[in-house]
């Protein structure tokens, strides 16, 4: 739970979407450094949502985050998704991070962390209210 308040502060948000969802983690000796939560979509089942990805603090920015978000991808494209959607924050650096895999911004959801977090969320004094949503299409490996 640690790992997953790293990307989302709110605990009872958290508990929503893990039941029934997929969790890939990320390890080093015996410790979880990482954690990922991925959830099919529930009128699509070739789609998935990625719901949360965190890194310990002290793990952050060594690459470990890129490597397990190529890691969900290409399971779940494995798993024949054809879609992969999230929310994030509309500013800051987990932005460039998810482009950087090739998601692309389809759309803005409004005053969504106003509306729906107990807390107000701030990052570097700037409190995020909009939520940009991010999708990303899977492309089919051929077979050979
Ligand atoms: C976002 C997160 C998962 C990225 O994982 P990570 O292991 O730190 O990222 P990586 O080391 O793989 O770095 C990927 C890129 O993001 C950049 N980056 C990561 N953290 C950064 C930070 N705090 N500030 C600026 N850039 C950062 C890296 O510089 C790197 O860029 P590069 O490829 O040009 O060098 C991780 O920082 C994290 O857990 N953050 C807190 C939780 C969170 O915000 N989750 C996403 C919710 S939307």
């Amino acid at each position: 739970m640690a790992l997953l308040l790293e990307a989302d502060p709110d605990e009872a948000q958290v508990h929503q979407y893990l039941e029934g969802a997929w969790g890939f983690a990320a390890q080093k000796g015996n410790q979880i450094v990482a954690a990922c939560v991925v959830k099919l979509s529930p009128n699509c089942q070739s789609q998935a949502e990625l719901h949360n990805i965190g890194v310990l603090p002290e793990y952050q920015q060594q690459g470990i985050g890129s490597g397990l978000l190529r890691f969900v991808i290409e399971r779940l494209r494995q798993k024949s998704l054809q879609r992969i959607e999230l929310g994030t924050g509309s500013f800051g650096h987990q932005l460039g991070f998810y482009q950087r895999h090739g998601f692309r911004v389809e759309a803005i959801w409004r005053d969504h962390f106003l509306n729906n977090y107990s807390e107000p969320i701030y990052e570097n004094g700037i409190q995020h209210k909009d939520m940009l949503r991010l999708g990303l299409t899977l492309s089919v490996v051929p077979e050979r």
